[in-house]
């Protein structure tokens, strides 16, 4: 039988104990920092705005994958599972399965987008899993996406095996999140930002990532800075919520500082296994 994946401490407490998805740095049950070069900088920021800039995130990612009409993909740290649902809806995916390693996470999932559910029985649906370990079958999508969850992997060599065995031959993998674009970032972030002191975030470097999946047998990959249009519009949408005042408002001076920046991740699965 096999082993149920085990939870770090920190991500039980604030994808389980809480819904981070309620804090007002997000909005409308996505969990990722947004995708903003097409939202307006001339005017306030509304939370259409917001809730825009992360489902734009999602569809930055998910228009690296190529033509998607028809064939199946594999979300990685759905969280609440909205971007699944954005896949089915908007890019012609046959079916969409969101992996989350919290049980929580994968409730809010099916209560929040039980009448797609309901509609797509056999096309939609959320599992628990790790991004070490999948609870799918071999060659089981063509795609395979992941937004603002792989700085939580702890190992990014497994993941990255692991993309590939489910993967099909020739499958295309993108996410997005944020990496540290080299060594000053790995030490200077604990001492920036509480997330990365506590353990939530982990200091990866983003040639950590292109690395792993480089040796996992992946071809052209290709890690893309787009912090240009992600952070600066974020510490806005920041600047007129409770969170004003806060720690959270330090991401930017991270990428500022050279400490942290936002990745767009893409790779080819080897055509031949
Ligand atoms: C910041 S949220 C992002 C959710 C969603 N992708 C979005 O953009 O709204 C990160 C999600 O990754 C999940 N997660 C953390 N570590 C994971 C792991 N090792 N494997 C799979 N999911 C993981 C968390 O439970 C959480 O739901």
């Amino acid at each position: 039988m096999a082993l149920e994946p085990r939870i770090p401490g920190q991500i039980d407490t604030i994808y389980g104990v809480w819904d981070l998805s309620t804090v007002p740095a997000f909005t409308g049950g996505f969990i990722n920092f947004g995708y903003w070069r097409d939202v307006p900088r001339d005017r306030p920021l509304t939370e259409d705005d917001r809730l825009r800039s992360e489902q734009d995130l999602y569809r930055l990612v998910l228009g690296e994958l190529g033509s998607t009409e028809g064939l199946r993909a594999v979300e990685v740290g759905c969280g609440l599972g909205l971007g699944c649902a954005l896949a089915l809806r908007e890019f012609g995916f046959t079916e969409v399965c969101g992996v989350d390693l919290h049980p929580a996470q994968l409730d809010r999932a099916r209560i929040v987008n039980a009448g797609l559910l309901a509609e797509h029985p056999e096309r939609l649906r959320y599992v628990r899993g790790a991004a070490e370990v999948m609870p799918l079958p071999d060659g089981s999508a063509e795609c395979l996406f992941s937004v603002n969850a792989a700085q939580h992997f702890p190992d990014l060599r497994e993941f990255a095996d692991e993309a590939d065995r489910v993967l099909c031959p020739g499958g295309r993998l993108a996410l997005a999140t944020f990496f540290a674009p080299g060594a000053c970032g790995v030490e200077e972030l604990p001492r920036l930002l509480p997330t990365y002191a506590d353990g939530l975030d982990l200091p990866h470097v983003v040639d950590d990532v292109t690395g792993a999946l480089t040796r996992s047998g992946f071809s052209s990959v290709r890690a893309v800075p787009i912090g240009e249009d992600v952070w600066a519009a974020y510490d806005r949408w920041l600047a007129r919520t409770p969170l004003r005042n806060l720690w959270p408002r330090r991401f930017l001076e991270a990428y500022e500082k050279g400490y942290l920046d936002y990745y767009l991740v893409t790779a080819d699965a080897a055509r031949v296994r």
